[in-house]
């Protein structure tokens, strides 16, 4: 069934930060947790309990100390950078909490870039896919504006565009709305949800609003650099 196919799978995960020196210090304990496809699921847990290492693990931007990631079925530790470079570009997209666009460039052109990285130069038809996702984000008329031209919720509808565009099937975002009003940050999730129903994308989303975290699928709390409870309360889905 297309809705367990699992995206990622972490065994034993472990961080440390230092390593070889004095102040080393050890931040994830030894995860594991499994991620599916049709995963719509929160990180939460206290400030320094390690949700932004994990993240940064998970989304290969950075290596485990010790354990093993699978994305799709395929181990990851032992890759090289090029390779992970590689497997992140084509399999994960980031939104973070500061939308990281680039000032120079246009909305539409700050969506294309992670495809440009991968591809070069943007072809007539994944301009028209990435001008779809900004008007999937309610954005199409103001795919000309530079970002210091936009609202922070306008800004952050950009980025979710951009981690979008190379249809990734995992989509991992490390507190986006942790700097936008109650309402924006609520159509925020709506996006998130919509794309994780939409594209079949696996979506882990850290917050520290239990209303918005309440609208996932599932609830992953982590506490220490450990993995205290992992509860599934999918009837959000339903009384929507
Ligand atoms: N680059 C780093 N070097 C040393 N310690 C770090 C580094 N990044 C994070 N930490 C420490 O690791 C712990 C977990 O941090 P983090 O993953 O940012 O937690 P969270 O995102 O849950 O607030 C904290 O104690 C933090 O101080
Ligand atoms: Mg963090």
């Amino acid at each position: 069934m297309a809705e367990q196919e699992e995206v990622l799978r972490a065994e034993g995960l472990r961080k440390s930060y230092n390593v070889g020196q004095p102040n080393e210090v050890e931040v994830l304990h030894g995860i594991d947790m499994r991620l599916d496809r049709a995963d719509f699921a929160a990180l939460v847990g206290p400030s320094g309990s390690g949700k932004s290492t994990l993240l940064n693990l998970i989304g290969l931007l950075d290596s485990p100390s010790g354990g093993e990631l699978y994305l799709r079925g395929q181990p990851t530790r032992e890759m090289d950078d090029e390779a992970r470079t590689a497997l992140r570009g084509r399999h994960i997209g980031f939104v973070f909490q500061f939308h990281h666009l680039i000032g120079a460039f246009s909305a539409l052109e700050n969506v294309l870039m992670p495809w440009m990285v991968a591809n070069g130069r943007p072809t007539p038809e994944i301009t028209d896919v990435a001008r779809g996702l900004l008007a999937d984000v309610g954005l199409e008329k103001l795919s000309d504006r530079r970002p210091d031209q936009l609202s922070g919720g306008q800004q952050q509808r950009v980025a979710i565009a951009r981690a979008l565009v190379t249809r990734p099937s995992l989509l991992l975002a490390d507190e986006p709305t942790g700097n936008l009003d109650t309402k924006t940050a609520a159509e925020i999730f709506e996006l998130l949800r919509r794309f994780n129903e939409q594209f079949g994308c696996a979506v882990l989303v850290v917050t520290h609003d239990p209303r918005l975290s309440e609208t996932c699928d599932r609830t992953i709390t982590l506490v220490d650099g450990e993995i205290v409870s992992d509860e599934s309360h999918p009837r959000s889905r339903q009384s929507r």
